[in-house]
């Protein structure tokens, strides 16, 4: 529960108390955040981060610093989401499709990219109570990296704030061909029937099953498109996509998704709140299309 303007101690359902940081926020994203609902804040935020090659081209600079600025925006984000106590960021930092299709040089660049962002992050996210966690057959990364990864998550297991999971390796559909597997199995040993398999029994075997769906997905960079990212699991997500580039976003853009994201009413496929369904019981069937 949060006292109503969203300020001051913050009781959560565990009954701890934490003291909020909204008053650590710059005050452009102050402005914002104190335009939001906090009843209606997202539990959940997924990130595409796109962009970071023609921030560079654009600059006539190499592909590789576009990456190198992308991992900087990382940070400025986790920290404002830290700040207004979002409890999940999820951001796509290495897809499936990336591993297979860029050159071998670009790869080895994000992989130790990936081991320097961690190395030089794990205490702000400490300061920051941020948990590292991350999703994606990550078991196909080189050992040395899979080694800071564990190494970044232990450190930060303790913490109890915002979960940062970064999304490496990972592709949706290759997901879902791990949750049938799984879910296979436990058929095969007649833990669960066929006949009787509902979506959760699907959910629970995703990379995701311990986390809420996300409420918003944002796309940097302008695409219309979700690229292999959580196709389950944004069902009922809002999408919001911006122009900026990856390396321009900052935590002021994320809370501006959040605002748009609050003028939006998500229906789940039912009508909108207090809107009268009609009595179409009542019509005979032969009127029911127009001929
Ligand atoms: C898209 O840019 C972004 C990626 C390939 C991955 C995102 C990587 C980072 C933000 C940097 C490292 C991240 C961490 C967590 C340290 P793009 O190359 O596809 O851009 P383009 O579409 O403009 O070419």
């Amino acid at each position: 529960m949060r006292n109503c303007d969203g300020h001051g101690p913050v009781l959560r359902s565990d009954e701890r108390i934490l003291l909020s940081r909204i008053h650590e926020l710059p005050s452009e994203e102050l402005a914002i955040y104190r335009r939001l609902n906090p009843e209606r804040l997202p539990k959940h935020v997924a990130i595409i981060m796109d962009g970071n090659g023609r921030w560079a081209g654009k600059r006539s600079l190499k592909r590789f610093l576009g990456h190198q600025q992308g991992a900087e925006a990382v940070h400025f984000v986790v920290e404002t989401a830290s700040r207004i106590d979002l409890p999940w960021l999820t951001l796509y930092a290495f897809s499936l499709e990336n591993n297979l299709r860029r050159p071998r040089t670009e790869i080895n660049f994000l992989m130790r990219l990936l081991s320097t962002y961690l190395t030089n992050n794990v205490q702000r996210m400490n300061d920051n109570n941020v948990r590292i966690q991350y999703i994606g057959r990550t078991h196909e990364l080189p050992n040395e990296v899979q080694e800071r990864m564990q190494w970044a998550s232990e450190a930060t297991r303790q913490n109890t704030g915002t979960t940062l999971t970064l999304a490496l390796n990972y592709g949706a559909r290759s997901e879902l061909v791990d949750a049938f597997k799984r879910l296979h199995t436990e058929i095969q040993q007649k833990h669960i029937r066929l006949d009787d398999l509902t979506e959760q029994d699907i959910q629970r075997h995703l990379y995701t099953a311990h986390m809420p769906d996300p409420d918003l997905l944002i796309r940097t960079s302008g695409e219309m498109r979700i690229s292999n990212y959580l196709l389950w699991q944004i069902a009922y997500t809002e999408i919001y996509v911006t122009n900026r580039l990856w390396p321009d976003f900052r935590g002021v853009h994320m809370l501006e998704a959040i605002e748009d994201f609050q003028r939006r009413e998500r229906r789940y496929g039912g009508l909108s709140d207090g809107s009268e369904s009609d009595d179409v019981a009542s019509l005979p069937a032969n009127q029911l299309v127009n001929s």
